[in-house]
């Protein structure tokens, strides 16, 4: 039997590479679009260069898969960067980024994807947002792309339901990756202090769930955003 194709950007480091590395577990042809080149050679997962946030590299992208691949069984929308500052601080270039990476970039993926998945009249999207969408405290750009992922998600969830895809999302907590390593320490230990569970997460804690929904059987999970972080959402520990 030929393996089912997912489509998954920012897989060539962190979590979109945990994920990555999940599906093939799981038998799943697996193409990574990434801005940059894998740091380590994953010779089963495919390559190609794209920057989400420009239309061109996406459709290009697209046009080369469809050339290749007669049908795309899911989508997972993982990249994403951060540039942190508090409002006052924050330059228009550092929020317009933030924007064009996190949300135009999904935005753009999900309607290339779509357009493929409605002809088939079946495809799983999955959209990583974080933790971050409820708000947090120097990441306005952030918080704003990653809640906009959300209503983008839910909205999309309306429109494509009846040709069978689905559109779910993925809020992450802490994890650690090159994103968080980058922290300073004592911002990262006040990070994991602020943990229901004192802990940060692992990208595979994120695999194991994008493999979850894309598996067959939980066909029925549609529209919602499902929290991997810890219990962080919950809201403040001040016991
Ligand atoms: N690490 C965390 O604690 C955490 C928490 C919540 C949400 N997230 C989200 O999870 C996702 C992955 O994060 P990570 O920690 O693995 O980050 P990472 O920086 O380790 O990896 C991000 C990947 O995205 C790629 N990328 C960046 N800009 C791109 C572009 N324009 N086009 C295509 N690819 C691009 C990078 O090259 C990289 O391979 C992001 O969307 C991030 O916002 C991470």
């Amino acid at each position: 039997m030929s393996q089912k194709l997912i489509i998954i950007t920012g897989a060539s480091k962190g979590i979109g590479l945990a994920i990555a590395r999940r599906l093939l577990l799981d038998n799943f042809k697996v193409i990574n679009l990434d801005v940059s080149s894998p740091e380590k050679q994953d010779t089963d997962i495919e390559f190609i260069k794209c920057d989400v946030s420009l239309e061109s590299d996406v459709l290009q992208s697209f046009q080369f898969i469809q050339s290749k691949y007669p049908e795309i069984y899911g989508v997972i929308n993982n990249a994403g960067i951060i540039r942190d500052n508090v409002i006052w601080k924050m330059s228009v270039e550092d929020f317009e980024k933030v924007i064009n990476v996190n949300l135009k970039g999904t935005w753009l993926v999900c309607r290339e994807a779509v357009k493929i998945m409605k002809q088939q009249s079946f495809g799983k999207i999955i959209n990583i947002a974080s933790r971050a969408l409820l708000g947090n405290p120097g990441q306005t750009n952030y918080s704003a792309s990653k809640a906009g992922i959300v209503g983008l998600s839910r909205a999309l969830a309306l429109e494509v339901g009846k040709y069978n895809i689905s559109v779910n999302v993925i809020a992450p907590g802490l994890i650690k990756t090159e994103l968080t390593d980058n922290l300073p320490p004592h911002v990262l230990q006040k990070l994991i202090d602020a943990q229901p569970q004192k802990n940060i997460g692992k990208p595979e804690d994120i695999a194991e769930v994008a493999s979850f929904l894309l598996n067959e059987k939980t066909n029925f999970i549609n529209g919602q955003v499902i929290y991997v972080d810890g219990g962080k959402s919950i809201g403040h520990v001040t016991l």
